[in-house]
């Protein structure tokens, strides 16, 4: 699928515009401040995303009025919708003139965002290659979302109750099978994962590496919801002495191996950038290849942090991937551009 045409009203420091998007590759330009991830996250929101994190509904209508605020878009592709997104105290969503949920709305209009963090998918700290995974799992299947928003409310139950020494059974039990479910999607779609980076890295990447998920679980397990109650059961002195869970989906991480040695050892910090990129566009291609539509990919500040070589190679493999891509950055020095350049400045969009 790909945006059309877009429109907002109220939204941030966006001016009320309409704008068309380039089937292929966009890239909005502007200086610091002008709104530029404010336009992606308005994008992001369109294809069904919650708001950024720690972001308010409130926050997201323009200071200066008073009302609500609205984003529209028109998308077309593999099929033609239109969506409807009114902000007020509450998110309405309107799916081609019907109410609908950002749920379904994800499934129609699957995307995927990258912020500049995601540049450092290898090198970063685990919380950022989770994020990751999450992201492509909630794109894949729906009540991937609900479930880790769940188990993350249990978590912070079962963290209350380790600080302050207090029997949390009951938690454990219900989060047991959460944890479960979300560690057999999670090493699904690293599987899947797998298979899209062989397809990408020739393109790309002139080294060989591995990719694995490692629980966050004491030792290897077959059956999930074992491995859990084992791993707690190992590492319950350490957890009661620590009081903090040690245990579960949360400490996760998708571990990269080069030669049997971490990425973050064995390559460059150029390598690793473009190994990260490598991975965005599985993750692309196995939305792409599950759900029979082709995903937007939303990129903010990615492409500024790579080298020129990396930044080329990046477009080419976009080019090929034939995905819409609307990406973000300070850096105006394109020439060549093979797509459509904008222009924002203080919240207004210019081609
Ligand atoms: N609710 C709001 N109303 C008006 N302006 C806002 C609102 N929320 C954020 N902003 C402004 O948006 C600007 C940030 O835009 P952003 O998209 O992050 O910039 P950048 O182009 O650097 O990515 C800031 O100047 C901020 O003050
Ligand atoms: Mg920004």
């Amino acid at each position: 699928m790909r945006f059309s045409q877009t429109y907002w009203l109220n939204y941030k420091n966006l001016k009320p515009e309409r704008v068309s998007w380039h089937e292929g590759l966009n890239v909005i330009i502007g200086p610091n401040a002008s709104g530029k991830t404010n336009t992606l996250e308005a994008l992001s929101m369109l294809c069904g995303w919650g708001q950024p994190r720690r972001t308010k509904l409130k926050d997201l209508i323009n200071w200066d009025v008073n009302g609500g605020a609205k984003l529209y878009s028109r998308f077309s592709g593999e099929e033609e919708i239109s969506v409807l997104i009114k902000i007020n105290e509450r998110r309405s969503i309107k799916i081609s003139g019907k109410q609908g949920n950002a749920s379904v709305l994800r499934i129609y209009v699957p995307s995927l965002s990258f912020w500049s963090d995601d540049v450092r998918l290898v090198e970063g700290p685990p919380a950022v290659r989770r994020n990751f995974l999450n992201q492509l799992c909630a794109v894949l299947v729906p009540l991937y979302a609900r479930k880790l928003y769940d188990y993350k409310k249990l978590l912070r139950h079962r963290n209350y109750c380790l600080r302050r020494g207090q029997p949390d059974g009951l938690i454990i039990k219900a989060m047991a099978p959460l944890a479960a479910w979300l560690w057999s999607y999670r090493r699904t779609i690293t599987d899947l994962l797998k298979i899209g980076l062989k397809e990408i890295s020739n393109d790309l990447l002139e080294f060989d590496f591995d990719i694995d998920i490692k629980e966050g679980s004491e030792g290897f397990f077959d059956d999930p919801l074992e491995g859990f109650y084992n791993s707690l059961f190992a590492l319950k002195k350490e957890e009661l002495n620590k009081r903090v869970s040690l245990v579960g989906p949360h400490r996760d991480d998708l571990v990269i191996t080069v030669a049997g040695r971490s990425a973050t050892q064995a390559l460059s910090r150029g390598q690793r950038r473009k190994l990260s990129v490598a991975l965005m566009l599985a993750a692309a291609k196995v939305v792409e290849c599950k759900m029979k539509r082709r995903p937007i990919i939303l990129l903010d500040e990615v492409a500024s942090e790579l080298d020129q070589e990396a930044k080329l190679d990046l477009i080419k493999a976009l080019l090929k991937g034939g995905w819409q891509v609307i990406a973000a950055t300070a850096d105006d020095r394109v020439s060549d551009f093979p797509g459509k350049v904008l222009r924002i400045y203080q919240g207004g969009i210019s081609t």
